[in-house]
């Protein structure tokens, strides 16, 4: 890919392929979503000469959703043959009834399915994930990739991880029960949400970001997606049923305090803050995004998050809550070598992750 090119994903499509893209100096044509979902028509119609890569992700991150086999299959007989379809399969594991990609590389087709071991497997820290496309596609690749760029560990931890399979089964359960509890919950609590493919959910809570930093009180971290270009949702990663049961509390909470407190609401960055933020006209609660309090409150703030799932290490803050809830051998012997990681997490502050069981967020 070089200056002029241009790469089609979908609206609402995880957000690496276009970061990738503009480091290249290639553009971004992003297609219509529907329903928040990749509408592969769109895709097609949105190909032009230039366009040298189409990215899917399936199912998507954030918004969980996801394109059976029939319909990739049509999608696949009407890709013209010189274009490079990316069809990135993070979730891969949590899905029932995966389109069969690998198909299209062993009959010779231009496609790259790529898998990761940083979501069921639990091991986002280690970086350690793998592309299969055919030998001249990889060739290419090898040209370009960094040397050593999979370390031992990593290596080690990921052979491991795949001959984990009970670890693989208990997440699915586990993801597959807290899934459907979430999705009731949010149900009863009039909250819209995306049916999800994968090991999150997306809830319209009418603020995100106010949202995400009240939640940030209740000691429970979600995702703000304003830079999905959704500022009304955030994404709830699904942990442990106990987890699952303390988000769904704190969210309860929460939007209680933002339905019952329409001319106080605050900017969101605390429960104890007095000082009203912004409320948009006809939307009730929903406070705006940025209260002048909040970077004085967030600046003093420190808490402590404990009985911390050494499974869930991570150098970032996001991946720590996409990664998998339940414990593997594999996964503990990877964190139990891994020193204490120091990163600049999403919103901002220093995190401190340590194997052992304690977040420090100042
Ligand atoms: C759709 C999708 N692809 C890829 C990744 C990145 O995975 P890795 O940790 O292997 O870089 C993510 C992580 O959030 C994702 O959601």
């Amino acid at each position: 890919m070089e200056r002029g090119d241009a790469i089609v994903t979908s609206e609402h499509a995880f957000v690496a392929y276009k970061i990738i893209a503009r480091v290249f100096g290639a553009e971004t044509i992003e297609a219509p979503s529907r329903d928040y979902g990749c509408d592969l028509d769109a895709i097609l119609d949105a190909v032009t000469d230039r366009t040298e890569i189409i990215f899917i992700a399936n199912p998507n991150n954030p918004t969980g959703t996801f394109l059976p086999a029939d319909t990739v299959d049509r999608f696949m007989a009407r890709v013209p043959p010189h274009l490079i379809v990316v069809f990135d399969e993070a979730y891969y594991e949590f899905v029932d009834r995966m389109p069969d990609t690998l198909r299209y590389v062993h009959d010779g087709r231009n496609v790259v399915a790529l898998r990761t071991f940083s979501k069921i497997h639990g091991l986002a820290s280690v970086r350690v994930g793998y592309g299969v496309a055919r030998p001249e596609l990889i060739e290419v690749l090898q040209k370009t990739r960094e040397p050593f760029n999979v370390n031992g560990i990593g290596q080690i931890g990921a052979l491991a991880a795949l001959a984990d399979e009970e670890h693989q089964r208990k997440t699915k359960e586990l993801t597959d029960k807290g899934r459907a509890y979430f999705e009731k919950e949010l149900a009863a609590m009039n909250l819209r949400f995306i049916p999800s493919a994968a090991n999150f959910v997306l809830v319209n809570v009418g603020d995100g970001l106010s949202v995400f930093r009240a939640l940030l009180e209740h000691k429970v971290i979600v995702r703000a997606m304003k830079g999905y270009n959704l500022p009304e949702w955030v994404r709830i990663t699904v942990g442990t049923m106990e987890q699952n049961r303390k988000c769904i509390a704190a969210l309860r909470e929460v939007m209680e305090e933002r339905a019952h407190a329409p001319s106080r609401a605050h900017c969101g960055a605390s429960p104890q803050c007095s000082r009203p933020g912004k409320v948009r006209d006809g939307e009730g609660a929903i406070a705006s995004t940025r209260g002048a309090c909040a970077p004085q409150i967030h600046a003093r703030r420190s808490f402590r998050i404990t009985n911390f799932n050494p499974d869930q290490t991570s150098s970032t803050a996001h991946t720590l809550i996409s990664t998998s809830p339940v414990g593997s051998a594999t996964s503990r012997i990877v964190s139990s070598v891994m020193s204490v990681l120091t990163s600049e997490d999403f919103f901002g502050h220093e995190t401190q992750i340590t194997p052992a069981e304690t977040i420090l967020v100042r």
